[in-house]
């Protein structure tokens, strides 16, 4: 139910980023009588009543791994903006009362975020100029959290700090949208080493995850640090750890210095908790694993193990 419920508020949320959501997801959303929808491209939504919309945009400028309105399937143009809200206006049960943006993800850096701030700000002066009545701002997420040991995730304090030194005075109800950082360091992955194969040329540790159980290294070169549960004072190898699945981009890490490891021992893969689970799948006709909470001392099942029958529930006409 919890679940369900934050998958409805963030659909909604993020309809920047999901781009299709559709009409019965929409009509869901009015339903549940939502603040605001977010409009990422002209306007796909139904409305049954007077809502509130706010528009996404990118406001572009940022680094290239940075969301911009015009090259990208994310939100809209900066430009294209002040035309959009008027045409809200026009539709006559359409509110634009806000703006939200999205500047992209894993920002260990708010610098950008906060020259998007001010692009956003600007903006609405422009909207407050010609008779839109903004009280919305939105930032988005995209707070980016430590991967490698070397790397240091925002302040959150800090740039709340900065945050408000910005829009103070200015009559904006401010939202956030993180999702990574509030998650992502509090999830691992654990896995169990199967066995070891040394070619002329290198050394592989096959564990039992797989890229199904967490796609990150494979999708986008994502970068985890493996730890093995136990130290046993051996020095580090070099090693690929890669999954048993019939995939050359099933890895975990490559060309990584990780423990001296046996079959049967354990490894943690960290800062599992964002676009792990949630992007795990059932290719290979694997079943996801269970997913454990662990708070203090205690531990319990909050998602069993999947079975060979939830694999085929709904295979049906053989
Ligand atoms: C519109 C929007 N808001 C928030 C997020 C969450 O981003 P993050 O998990 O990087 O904080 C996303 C993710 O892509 C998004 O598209």
């Amino acid at each position: 139910m919890l679940r369900k419920l934050a998958v409805a508020t963030i659909a909604v949320g993020l309809a920047g980023g999901a781009l299709g959501l559709g009409t019965a997801a929409q009509a869901q959303a009015v339903k549940a009588g939502v603040l605001t929808c977010n409009v990422a491209s002209g306007f796909g939504f139904i409305f049954g009543s007077s809502r509130a919309v706010n528009c996404t945009f990118a406001p572009g400028g940022g680094p290239p791994q940075h969301y911009a309105g015009a090259i990208n399937k994310f939100g809209v143009d900066i430009g294209e903006v002040e035309a959009i809200y008027d045409r809200a206006r026009s539709l006559g049960n359409l509110v634009a009362s806000g703006v939200s943006c999205h500047i992209g993800s894993q920002l260990l850096d708010t610098g950008p975020v906060m020259e998007a701030v001010d692009k956003v700000l600007a903006l609405i002066e422009r909207l407050r100029a010609a008779g839109h009545v903004i009280r919305y701002v939105d930032l988005g997420g995209g707070l980016g959290v430590a991967y490698k040991s070397a790397d240091a995730a925002p302040e959150i304090r800090a740039f709340i700090g900065k945050l408000k030194n910005k829009v103070q005075g200015r009559e904006l109800a401010v939202m956030v949208e993180p999702g990574r950082s509030i998650a992502g360091a509090a999830g691992v992955l654990l896995t169990r080493v199967l066995y070891r194969k040394r070619t002329p040329k290198k050394e592989f540790l096959i564990v039992d995850a797989a890229m199904n159980d967490l796609i990150r290294p494979a999708l986008y070169q994502g970068h985890h640090e493996i730890v093995p549960l136990r130290k046993n004072g051996r020095p580090a190898i070099l090693a690929d750890v890669v999954g048993p699945v019939c995939e050359s981009g099933d890895f975990l890490a490559r060309d990584r210095e990780v423990a001296d490891a046996a079959p049967g021992d354990l490894f943690a893969v960290s800062t599992a908790g964002a676009y792990g689970f949630v992007l795990a799948s059932n290719y290979n006709s694997r079943s996801r694993p269970p997913e454990i909470l662990v708070s203090g001392d205690q531990w319990r099942t909050i998602r069993a193990r999947e079975t060979f029958e939830d694999l085929i529930r709904g295979e049906q006409g053989f």
